[in-house]
């Protein structure tokens, strides 16, 4: 297909509110994303009807910067896509319906993207220092790990997947976020782990869920397990305070950890994390002879993964730089690309699927 294709693409699925223009499926004119972080971190985590409205907001603002490198403007697009799945529908229905209008009074094609999908296509696009990347041979293995999905993939061409693997129960971001929450760290949990991490004494262990014979993950008992040190730590300490009764193991149990036990949870937490994650991918890619290991969502920034897939792969490991690791539509413009070259676009009556699987179609 011609490289100077150009595409309009929208991501709206979550809480970032965002536009790119991609041409020939690689090469990001414009990435333009509008965090609503500052909106949900009051309430600790993600509301979905304040994302809707955010999106609303802010969507005209951000296209108008998307479209300012281009010279023709609106006339240099070839095609709209936008998220239809999964994600918030709310929060879907906004950019859907934008792109649809855009694509209905323009008199352009139109083409519905997977969220999960793009995630893995955020690997086909070149950044300005290595403009001439090749792009990924297939088979490649391709490691999932967002705020609300963790799953194994092998990718035999476009469009051709197969599931190994998904989180039968949390997935790896919203692990992150909920183990912050309890050792009283911000949110966004991921960074504030990584951070807590750094530089912390070892000495604790947890459990890894290893659910042996399958290729998927789970992570809630972990987080169970970081619970249950809390738990026993409060514990000793009300133990050790003069008069240890009552009063003073629940007014033990309100204050703040100290700095000490969050970093060796955090670093615990996060080693076992890792260490499920890159033993499962480095199977799987030696198992299906990938040529390639893809990293894909916002835990890919993760720098232990990172640093731990690379040390333990048997082939070379890719990972967007963490701009397109995290939500954002120039991922949403490449996955597009090579639907449309596929020869696949989408009718007016596309409709949001919340809870759209990765799927070949
Ligand atoms: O892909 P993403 O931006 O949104 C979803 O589609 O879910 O991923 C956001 C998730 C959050 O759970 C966040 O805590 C996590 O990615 N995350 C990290 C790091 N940076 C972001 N997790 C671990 N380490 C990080 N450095
Ligand atoms: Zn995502």
């Amino acid at each position: 297909m011609d490289r100077d294709f150009t595409i309009l693409a929208i991501e709206t699925s979550c809480d970032e509110t965002a536009a790119a223009i991609i041409r020939g499926g690689r090469t990001i004119i414009s990435n333009v994303v509008a965090s609503q972080i500052d909106e949900h971190r009051r309430y600790g985590g993600i509301v979905p009807e304040v994302a809707s409205r955010q999106h609303i907001l802010t969507i005209n603002a951000v296209l108008h910067d998307a479209l300012r490198p281009l010279p023709g403007g609106w006339n240099d697009i070839h095609a709209v896509a936008a998220t239809y799945g999964p994600g918030l529908a709310g929060a879907l229905m906004t950019g859907l319906n934008v792109a649809k209008a855009i694509a209905w009074i323009r008199e352009l094609p139109f083409i519905g993207v997977n969220h999960i999908e793009a995630h893995i296509y955020a690997n086909w696009l070149v950044t300005e220092d290595q403009p001439d990347a090749p792009e990924p041979q297939f088979p490649v293995v391709a490691l999932v790990v967002s705020g609300g999905h963790t799953l194994l993939a092998l990718l035999e061409g476009h469009g051709r997947y197969r599931l190994l693997g998904q989180t039968r129960d949390d997935a790896a971001g919203e692990a992150f976020d909920k183990v912050a929450r309890l050792l009283g760290l911000g949110f966004p949990g991921g960074p504030a782990i990584q951070k807590a991490a750094e530089n912390a004494p070892g000495g604790v262990t947890l459990p890894r869920a290893w659910l042996r014979d399958s290729y998927d993950f789970s992570f809630s008992g972990l987080k169970t397990a970081v619970l249950h040190q809390i738990r026993e730590y409060r514990a000793r300490e009300a133990a050790l305070q003069p008069g240890a009764g009552k009063r003073s193991a629940s007014a033990a149990a309100e204050s703040p950890l100290p700095p000490t036990i969050v970093a060796r949870l955090a670093r615990a937490f996060q080693e076992s994390v890792v260490d499920v994650l890159v033993t499962k991918t480095v199977e799987a890619a030696r198992a299906f002879g990938a040529t390639e290991i893809l990293l894909a969502g916002g835990v890919a920034a993760n720098l232990r993964l990172r640093e731990e897939l690379r040390r333990r792969a048997p082939v070379p490991v890719r990972v967007p730089p963490i701009a397109l690791c995290t939500d954002n539509a120039a991922m949403i413009g490449a996955a597009a690309f090579y639907r449309f070259e596929a020869g696949k676009q989408d009718g007016w009556d596309l409709d949001v699927q919340p809870n759209l699987p990765l799927q070949a179609e």
